[in-house]
């Protein structure tokens, strides 16, 4: 009961050799910036985990909503043996489709994939011990260049909820969708969960909460370097910032100097300095329009079965055939 099942596909040593070459990229650039994918260290997890129950943080909520209304619809149409789930952290909306999926009787095997070891670890324990007809497997790797090797001894669906599509820059979404199709053989779905364009009064506050949970979570990714590359990133000097681009129709996360400063990074042997009010651009969340994410959807090679969302419209759950 202890073993738990995690196929390791990207090694400590590349994740490491990642970070340094993004690092070195990103603040050596104009404007400096960093990528999404080294906020989840076992602290970042675990803070995603409370932006999710934050009053403001809405997507959650409404995306477990909908899950949990068709869930046995999707078990049905999709009548999946595998669940293959991308960027799956806690897992704790997956269960809705892992519980329909075993009830309906075509599942049998999860997969999740996560870049986060603590947070699959944490994940596979418990869906194993709740679970325990369905095979867990586990995979450590990114999802933007490892998605071959998926298990193949049956039919499968491939979830990516959260509105994580919506963190990566539209080139890499299109990259990603259609590695994602490549993935799957035809009548193989995709089940996606996405952010839709809403008002900014309701977006802007689901990124800058009261309580700063959000603000942790950003400056977070400072200790990663710290703790990571031997940086000495002082997180007090920063302040989190959370804007709306209206014409991108993304969420802009960014960290930004509040007192001109001078950080060291020994394992890179740089130094990077910031103006005051410099900003460091962290994490992008796109939000989408049905006619946008159906045409990206159909030019990555699905057809859009179902379009499902709250009545506020504010979150979208798509189920896509390949
Ligand atoms: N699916 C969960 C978690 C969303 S947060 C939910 O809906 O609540 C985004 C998750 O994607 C985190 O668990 C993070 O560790 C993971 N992630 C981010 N970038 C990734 C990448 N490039 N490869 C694999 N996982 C990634
Ligand atoms: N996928 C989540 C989202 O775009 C990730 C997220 C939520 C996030 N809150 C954040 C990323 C704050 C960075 C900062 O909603």
């Amino acid at each position: 009961m202890s073993d738990i099942a995690l196929d390791v596909h990207i090694s400590p040593e590349k994740l490491l050799e990642d970070l340094r070459s993004d690092v070195r990229q990103g603040l050596t650039a104009t404007p400096k910036w960093l990528s999404p994918k080294w906020f989840y260290d076992a602290t970042g997890s675990e803070l995603f985990e409370q932006i999710t129950e934050l009053p403001e943080y809405y997507p959650t909520r409404t995306e477990r909503a909908l899950i949990e209304a068709h869930a046995l619809d999707i078990a049905e149409r999709t009548d999946a043996a595998i669940l293959v789930e991308l960027g799956s952290g806690s897992s704790e909306k997956t269960r809705l489709l892992l519980e329909a999926g075993t009830k309906y009787g075509s599942l049998h095997k999860y997969v999740p994939q996560d870049v986060s070891p603590s947070a699959l670890e944490g994940a596979i324990a418990q869906i194993s011990h709740e679970f325990p007809s369905l095979e867990v497997q586990g995979i450590v790797s990114d999802f933007t260049d490892t998605l071959q090797n998926l298990p193949a001894d049956g039919s499968r669906t491939i979830a990516f909820l959260g509105g994580t599509l919506g963190n990566l820059i539209p080139d890499e979404r299109a990259v990603f969708l259609a590695d994602v199709a490549e993935a799957l053989v035809e009548g193989e779905f995709l089940l996606l969960g996405v952010g839709l364009v809403v008002d900014e009064s309701v977006v802007v506050p689901a990124y800058d909460d009261a309580a700063g949970v959000t603000a942790k979570f950003n400056a977070n990714v400072l200790s990663v370097l710290n703790g990571r590359l031997g940086a000495d990133f002082d997180a007090q000097k920063f302040e989190h910032v959370a804007l709306w681009n209206a014409e991108e129709e993304w969420i802009e996360m960014r960290l930004r100097a509040t007192i001109p400063q001078q950080v060291h990074i020994a394992d890179l042997d740089l130094d990077v300095s910031f103006d005051e009010g410099e900003e460091l651009r962290t994490e992008i969340s796109a939000k989408f329009r049905r006619d946008g994410i159906a045409r990206e959807l159909a030019d990555a090679g699905f057809r859009v079965d179902e379009f499902w969302t709250d009545p506020e419209e504010r979150f979208a759950l798509i189920l896509a055939r390949r």
